[in-house]
């Protein structure tokens, strides 16, 4: 089934992720959960994602018969989000290791993968991704959020918003992922991060520790900093600090 020819809609859930792997038996491949509101919408590193009315929130379900990769899936919607802002005329759009789209310096959509297993596979993908659209940005990360409305100083349709995102993950899927052009599909993933090979930039890790270098390898799924020691070092999870 294409991504997008089934909608299940909320006006409030406490979290389309959630209800995508609770529900996931009854969910066909390519099944969509959107939902207006979230009362408790969770972001990576088990962070709070502020869920108000206005955004646009909802979770893809991919049940892959070949590639069974998650990061395949996070970069598909990545890009999509990216290419969606560009097409509706947005300039400085990017994105930060690993997924997060940036208009600017600030993060206007985060995206968050699960993986479910069955046994030691992979059965499932549930690819949630959360767009600042009309939604208030709430004071405590006015400094690092952004939302469309703010940049277009306009009222943006969710319902346009998220067919032509949806439109566009299809075309990826289909025409990069399924087809095996896994390695075009990350060439335009490269294209739009604001942060590429030799910058020099600021790591949170997930134990709490930071580390600075110059980034000497970048992939969807692991960045090697240089450290000023000449350590390399392999991340496969941690955040990029502005
Ligand atoms: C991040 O940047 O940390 C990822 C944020 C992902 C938020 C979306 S909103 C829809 C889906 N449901 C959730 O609870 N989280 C994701």
């Amino acid at each position: 089934m294409m991504v997008g020819e089934n909608i299940v809609s909320f006006s409030e859930i406490d979290s389309t992720n959630r209800y995508a792997r609770d529900n996931l038996d009854r969910l066909p491949s390519g099944t969509v959960v959107w939902a207006l509101s979230q009362t408790s919408g969770y972001g990576r590193h088990q962070r709070i994602w502020y869920s108000d009315t206005g955004g646009l929130w909802f979770s893809i379900v991919f049940k892959p018969s070949l590639i069974r990769e998650p990061n395949e899936y996070t970069k598909v919607v990545s890009v999509a989000i990216a290419e969606t802002m560009i097409k509706m005329g947005l300039n400085s759009v990017g994105i930060k290791w690993p997924n997060d789209v940036l208009i600017g310096k600030r993060k206007v959509a985060g995206i968050l993968t699960e993986a479910i297993f069955l046994g030691a596979s992979v059965n499932a993908i549930v690819v949630g991704a959360g767009i600042n659209v009309n939604n208030e940005i709430p004071e405590e990360i006015g400094q690092i959020a952004i939302s469309l409305g703010m940049v277009m100083k306009k009222h943006i349709s969710l319902e346009v918003l998220l067919d032509r995102v949806l439109k566009r993950v299809e075309f990826l899927r289909k025409n990069y992922l399924i087809r095996g052009k896994n390695r075009y599909l990350t060439r335009r993933w490269k294209k739009y991060l604001a942060f590429a090979e030799k910058d020099e930039i600021t790591v949170s890790l997930p134990n709490g520790e930071k580390a600075t270098g110059i980034i000497s390898r970048i992939t969807p799924s692991s960045l090697c900093l240089e450290t000023e020691d000449g350590t390399i070092l392999e991340i496969n999870s941690g955040e990029i600090l502005l």
